[in-house]
């Protein structure tokens, strides 16, 4: 046989004269990634050969000759003693090669039938995205699970409250921990909904127009547990939207993981003051003693750009591609990999540092009333007197600048002097328990709708466990 024909374990040596050049052969070559789909393509090959077997094309001997090859392959994997040779082109040819080792080329050389490695690859990567979906939602219960810890802890210490990193008004420290939590619970809602629309089979639409034996996608789809069947073969086999949508999922996760980070970052800083790093997540510097870095946070900040970078590679690489497979398509697994790889680091580490953060309320609550961040109280005690807010706005800022002058807190200037309408009466809303105590309605930073803000998002975390 020529170099290169199925007898040297290639899946398409027939027509061709010769065998690949060594270069093509590198090029071509995706096992040191794809390996990752071997255990999901030997759950797919069972429901194959099920489906082979349902359409009257296997007999019973033969069936369950497969189901045993390939159940032997599934312990081999299981074990690391199944791995990729020389002349695998992909996982989906290493399998069949190490099928028709086990059961020898007239039993193993049967599963390929009315499938194609476009169906299986589209079925395999849908399936491995599945249970990574799943994996990474348990990361991320147990990261949410430790900001709702910390912010129930400090649900009523009081804080500064930032725009433009600038004082602004009055928190609590339970609401400021927990404004990171909603993005996340929006991130495990976004898988569960991405979920739903993968759960859709490929299998059946063989290289793109169906198959010819008779084999039913939908039972295939049941067996496989996805919750349908495709609609379009030629869609089926070209859709890349879930890897897509997938990446947005990982790199908006990315993106709310570093703007925890980076405020972790500041959090731990000299500056700020308001957290203590746990030794067990934190670095040294190799020269400078004394340090203490919050190298978790910094990282997960920097992953970010890699899981955005993740998401771009792949909606450029869909981009034009004419339909239906084209072998660009296989550039969708690196980016995914990596994204799963990335969060699986960063999720559980970060978990980690927000769990065993020490934060220090007596810190935070010093400068809350600081930078005159209770300028809008004094503002909105004019408007419950009858005052248009657009004058209130302009007395409580004369105010603002009269205690500038003065070099004193605005509660230490003579109020009445400022504006007739303003009087020493005004003394009791310019604190900062008033300030937060103002805002009880719901979703706002007064201590007690801050519990119920936590205590909801603790019923809807425990739905995901
Ligand atoms: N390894 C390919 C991928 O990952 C699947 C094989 C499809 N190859 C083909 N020549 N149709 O996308």
């Amino acid at each position: 046989m020529a170099e290169g024909t199925t007898g040297e374990g290639r899946l398409w040596g027939g027509r061709f004269a010769q065998g690949p050049a060594a270069a093509m052969v590198e090029l071509s070559r995706s096992t040191h990634f794809d390996w990752a789909l071997a255990p999901f393509d030997v759950e797919q090959g069972m429901a194959h050969a099920n489906a082979l077997h349902r359409a009257g094309l296997l007999d019973e001997t033969t069936h369950a000759a497969l189901v045993a090859g390939l159940s032997q392959i599934s312990d081999e994997l299981a074990l690391g003693e199944f791995v990729p040779a020389e002349v695998d082109e992909d996982v989906h040819g290493a399998l069949e090669r190490r099928l028709v080792e086990i059961v020898g080329p007239d039993v193993g050389g049967r599963l390929r039938a009315g499938r194609s490695r476009n169906d299986q690859v589209a079925t395999d990567l849908r399936l491995l995205l599945l249970n990574a979906a799943s994996a990474l939602s348990a990361d991320l219960v147990a990261l949410i699970d430790a900001l709702l810890g910390q912010a129930e802890r400090h649900a009523g210490d009081a804080a500064p409250g930032f725009t433009h990193l600038q004082h602004a008004q009055p928190v609590t420290l339970g609401h400021e921990i927990g404004k990171h939590i909603h993005p996340f619970l929006r991130d495990l809602d976004r898988l569960a909904d991405w979920a739903r629309r993968t759960s859709v089979s490929p299998m059946g639409a063989g290289a793109l127009a169906g198959n010819g034996l008779g084999l039913d996608p939908v039972a295939t789809a049941a067996d496989l547990g996805f919750a349908a069947s495709f609609e379009n073969s030629i869609d089926a086999v070209s859709d890349r939207d879930f890897v897509a949508e997938f990446l947005f999922c990982t790199a908006m996760i990315g993106v709310h993981l570093s703007r925890l980070g980076e405020e972790i970052c500041l959090w731990a800083s000299t500056e700020f003051g308001w957290v203590a790093l746990d030794d067990a997540f934190a670095t040294g510097s190799s020269i400078m003693p004394q340090k203490k870095n919050p190298d978790s946070a910094e990282l997960a900040r920097g992953k970010s750009g890699r899981l955005i970078g993740d998401l771009v590679s792949v909606l450029t690489m869909l981009k034009s591609l004419p339909f239906a497979y084209n072998r660009d398509l296989q550039e969708d697994k690196e980016p995914v990999f990596d994204a799963i790889a990335t969060l699986r680091l960063v999720l559980p580490a970060m978990a980690g540092t927000v769990k065993t953060l020490t934060f220090r309320p007596e810190v935070a609550a010093a400068g809350t009333a600081d930078g005159h961040a209770l300028a809008t109280e004094l503002a909105d005690w004019l408007v419950r007197r009858g005052v248009p807010f657009r004058s209130a706005h302009e007395v409580s800022g004369a105010a603002v600048r009269a205690a500038d002058e003065a070099g004193v807190q605005l509660w230490e200037i003579d109020l009445g002097a400022v504006h007739p309408s303003l009087s020493d009466e005004a003394l009791d809303a310019l604190t900062v328990e008033a300030a937060l105590a103002a805002r009880d309605h719901r979703g706002g930073t007064a201590p007690q709708a801050v519990q119920e803000q936590l205590s909801r998002a603790r019923e809807t975390l425990e739905r995901y466990r």
